[in-house]
């Protein structure tokens, strides 16, 4: 079985294969003081180092609980399982004297168009993002994970998500379907292309932030609801006039493949693709809005059913950039009226900032901040 490697100059969770799994927890630090908060991220990272590796739980007496909680056995299948680790605005107000360390663009989520935010759904000071094959290896290793920060976190929210990977999914192919049947990262930056990493994704050292920011990345989340019933009475050309994709293969319209690259320009008109359909204001392909790509990383998630009776799904959208503005912001702004609205209304999320990678043993997530 594959492993995501815990250290590195970056967290390789942001851009190791899609797994089929992920939870996203957003928890609240209680925390009294700096010391403390270290201890927390410490802790965190810890754990995170050794279910990443895979490395044995400490000895166990029969006197205290078992210091694991042994749902995935005595030798953990941690296969593909990662954890992305960021920080969230609210941890730079005046609590911990963080305030000049805060990444220049943290902000707490703003309302955006078409937004209707639960409060109970949204923001946090800590984020995980925790992928792995199955749920019982995301929810179990989340579970540890929390254990050993009882006392300073207070759980906010939890979006419980999955990726259906797609198995003839070649080179170039999207991995996954999202719930309105469409594939999904068909056009999304490739993780594995280090300098496109470092240009679209990763604060650089020179960008104007604070020291300890390097290598890490702002990170956009949004639990869209998605209104399925809908969407599977509305008909196949109008679908794909909202995406601007055909549906079974992914291709732009008018083309026959998924790997073919539209040429917005030489249909200024819209006659072939509309001008309000998704991608194309998500990314224009104009030379202004190259600086724009983001690396996205979503989940579906489905909750039951609300108090109509409707199903209550959606994506977890997910984005890494190295710039809030220039990436999410810019995007999200284009984005902002298209008829894509009317199947869809995010209710939480927030915006927060992957933490810099470990890159030896003996260093923790967070190190570099505190
Ligand atoms: C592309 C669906 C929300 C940014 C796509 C594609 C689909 C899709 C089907 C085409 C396949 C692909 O290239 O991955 C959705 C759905 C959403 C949603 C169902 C909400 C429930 C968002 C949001 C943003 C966004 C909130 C950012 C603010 C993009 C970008 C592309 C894209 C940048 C690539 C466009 C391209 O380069 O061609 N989306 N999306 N999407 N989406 Fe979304």
């Amino acid at each position: 079985p594959r492993r995501v490697p815990f250290l590195g100059p970056h967290q390789n969770g942001l851009t190791a294969p899609v797994a089929a799994s992920g939870v996203l927890c957003a928890l609240d630090v209680v925390a009294e003081g700096r010391d403390e908060l270290a201890e927390t991220l410490q802790a965190i990272s810890a754990e995170v180092q050794r279910l990443m590796e895979g490395g044995a739980p400490p000895e166990t007496d029969s006197i205290g609980p078992p210091p694991d909680n042994g749902v995935l056995g005595a030798e953990p299948p941690v296969a593909d399982l990662s954890f992305v680790v960021s920080v969230g605005a609210s941890l730079f107000d005046a609590r911990f004297g963080l305030a000049d360390e805060r990444p220049r663009e943290l902000v707490p989520m703003t309302r955006l168009a078409n937004d209707r935010l639960d409060d109970g759904r949204t923001h946090g000071d800590l984020l995980l993002a925790v992928e792995g094959d199955s749920p019982d290896i995301t929810l179990a290793s989340l579970r540890q994970v929390l254990r050993q920060v009882r006392g300073t976190t207070v759980v906010r929210w939890v979006v419980e998500g999955h990726n259906r990977a797609s198995p003839s999914a070649a080179a170039g192919e999207a991995p996954v379907r999202n719930l309105l049947g469409f594939k999904d990262g068909t056009a999304n930056l490739d993780a594995s292309d280090e300098a496109l990493m470092d240009r679209h994704v990763w604060v650089g050292a020179d960008d104007p932030e604070p020291a300890w920011a390097a290598g890490g990345s702002y990170q956009a989340v949004r639990t869209i609801r998605m209104f399925v019933e809908l969407w599977d009475r509305t008909s196949l050309v109008e679908q794909e006039a909202v995406i601007g994709r055909h549906k079974v293969s992914g291709a732009p319209l008018g083309g026959t493949r998924e790997t073919e690259v539209p040429d917005f320009s030489s249909d200024p008109d819209g006659e072939v693709t509309p001008l309000d359909a998704h991608i194309r204001l998500a990314n224009p392909r104009t030379p202004e809005t190259e600086a724009d790509l983001i690396l996205r990383r979503g989940l579906s998630y489905s909750r039951g059913v609300d108090g109509a009776g409707r199903l209550d799904q959606g994506l977890a959208f997910v984005s890494y950039q190295r710039s809030l503005r220039r990436g999410f912001l810019a995007v999200q702004e284009r984005l902002a009226g298209e008829p894509l609205e009317e199947y869809v209304v995010p209710e939480g999320g927030g915006f927060f900032f992957a933490l810099p990678g470990v890159p030896e043993d003996g260093g923790w997530l967070g190190q570099g901040l505190l």
